[in-house]
């Protein structure tokens, strides 16, 4: 290994999970001048990002891991020593939503955020930059700041946020050409100049122009204003699906007219069984507590629409499968197609799927599960359920002998499938439920099938 006197700086992350390992693997493929070490509590996770098998599925990111490794990436569980090296330091560790005490079910959970700065203060003995990578309530870093100054001022750290916006299943395309990034900082002398040492490392790839500089609360507050606005598209759009689906307009259609207006945009209006992923209802109910927190219920209630009329559109979608089945699942078999919560990603931390498969399992349904790449995060996730679910990933032998299909996330292997095929080993009448509008539902209704899709009229045979 080399020395690190090798290296022009170190940088160190806390948190080696969704955030931390692809944004470190990029800033150590993009700068071999730095020595960049992750650094988690988890010893399974450290022992996997070490290992031929990845914890966590992007595409790309097994090259850009496997490229630095070992070279100046480094994935270790030494986190005192991993502080003391370090000249900056991201925190990227997770931020639940808090389960217990005041604003439960709500708020931010920052026992790991403030048990991190504590160790930091514990291991420092010289100046440092402390950077928010973790998505956090607008503010945090003042709080950050007060633990870390608690030392009687003899070190300085300067706190600056720079939040991330990277999508899974598409994270290393996202880090390596980001739309922006953004870096917040008090704007007095040593913030600006703490800002200035983290523009120039992401400037060693991302061009001056898409770096944007903002004071510290504007660049916490932007990140939960961005997810906000990405769920409430969706929420907007879902809302609308249903009033297409009984007046006979079709939501594609409608969400191309709108689209076309360069004001509205294209992106984000596909209407679908919800949004999920570990972030958004989250960063939606943390605005939610901090506008009630300051009195301005209105603002929180008009965000909390946003997650409520999500939670409405999954319990829409297993309504539907029940109504249109006769009123009864019980009995019946049903393939769940997908089960994480997007395309290109094992995770399924607040999946769509989560909530309909288990509705399902409760009217008694027996649930075949398939997806090509989240099954182990689905075996966890439905650990509790020990009857009416069997895990399949070969999506032809989950449909065999069943009632129904449901397409819960948009991989694209769903979309190439011989439906012909499948329709032959099903029990008749066959219904399919599209719940990402992905399939040729023109095509799957002349094979024989009833077709049911988010936002259109229904095709059935009967
Ligand atoms: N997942 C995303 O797409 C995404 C995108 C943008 C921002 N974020 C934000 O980034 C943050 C991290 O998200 P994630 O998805 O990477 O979470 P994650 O749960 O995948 O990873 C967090 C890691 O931090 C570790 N950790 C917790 N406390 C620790 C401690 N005291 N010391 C060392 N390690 C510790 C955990 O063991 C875990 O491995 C969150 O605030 C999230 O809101 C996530």
């Amino acid at each position: 290994m080399r020395s690190k006197m090798t290296f022009k700086k170190n940088i160190l992350c806390i948190g080696a999970g969704y955030v931390g390992g692809p944004t470190m693997a990029m800033i150590a493929a993009k700068c071999p001048q730095y020595k960049v070490t992750v650094v988690d509590i988890n010893e399974k996770r450290i022992s996997e990002w070490n290992s031929g098998r990845l914890p966590i599925y992007e595409p790309g990111l097994d090259e850009l891991v496997t490229a630095a490794r070992g070279r100046n990436l480094f994935f270790s569980t030494e986190i005192e020593k991993g502080i003391r090296d370090a000249d900056i330091i991201f925190v990227s560790v997770n931020t639940p939503t808090k389960t217990f005490g005041q604003g439960a079910g709500m708020a931010a959970d920052l026992q790991y955020w403030e048990k991190t700065a504590r160790q930091i203060l514990a291991n420092s003995d010289r100046d440092k930059i402390i950077v928010e990578k973790s998505t956090l309530p607008v503010r945090t870093a003042k709080a950050m700041e007060r633990i870390l100054n608690s030392n009687g001022g003899t070190i300085n750290f300067e706190v600056l946020s720079n939040p991330e916006f990277l999508a899974e299943g598409s994270a290393v395309k996202d880090l390596e050409n980001p739309d922006r990034v953004l870096i917040g900082s008090r704007e007095t002398k040593e913030g600006l100049k703490a800002r200035k040492e983290l523009v120039d490392v992401y400037a060693n790839w991302v061009a001056h122009e898409r770096i944007i500089e903002s004071n510290v609360w504007s660049a916490e507050l932007s990140k939960l204003t961005a997810n906000a606005f990405l769920a409430q598209r969706v929420s907007s759009i879902n809302s609308l699906s249903a009033l297409c689906e009984v007046t006979e307009a079709d939501i594609n259609e409608v969400a191309y007219a709108i689209g076309t207006d360069s004001r509205i945009g294209n992106k984000f209006l596909k209407a679908s069984v919800g949004f999920g992923g570990s972030c958004f209802k989250k960063d939606i109910l943390n605005l939610v507590y901090i506008c009630k927190s300051y009195g301005l219920n209105e603002v929180a209630d008009y965000w909390d629409s946003v997650v409520r009329l999500n939670e409405w559109q999954e319990k829409r979608f297993v309504l539907n499968m029940l109504s249109n089945m006769f009123n009864t699942v019980a009995g019946k078999k049903i393939a769940v197609l997908g089960f994480a919560f997007k395309a290109n990603t094992g995770d399924t931390r607040e999946s769509p799927a989560i909530y309909i498969t288990r509705g399902l399992v409760e009217e008694r349904a027996q649930v075949n599960v398939s997806d090509p790449k989240a099954l182990v995060n689905a075996r966890e996730d439905l650990k509790d359920m020990r009857e009416g679910i069997e895990f399949i990933e070969d999506p032809y032998k989950a449909s065999e002998g069943a009632h129904a299909i449901a397409v819960l996330t948009e991989w694209d292997i769903y979309r190439k499938l011989d439906y012909k095929r499948i329709f032959d080993s099903m029990v008749k009448p066959a219904f399919i439920f599209d719940g990402r509008n992905i399939l040729n539902h023109r095509e799957l209704f002349d094979i024989g099938f009833n077709v049911f899709a988010i936002g259109k009229a229904p095709l059935k045979h009967f």
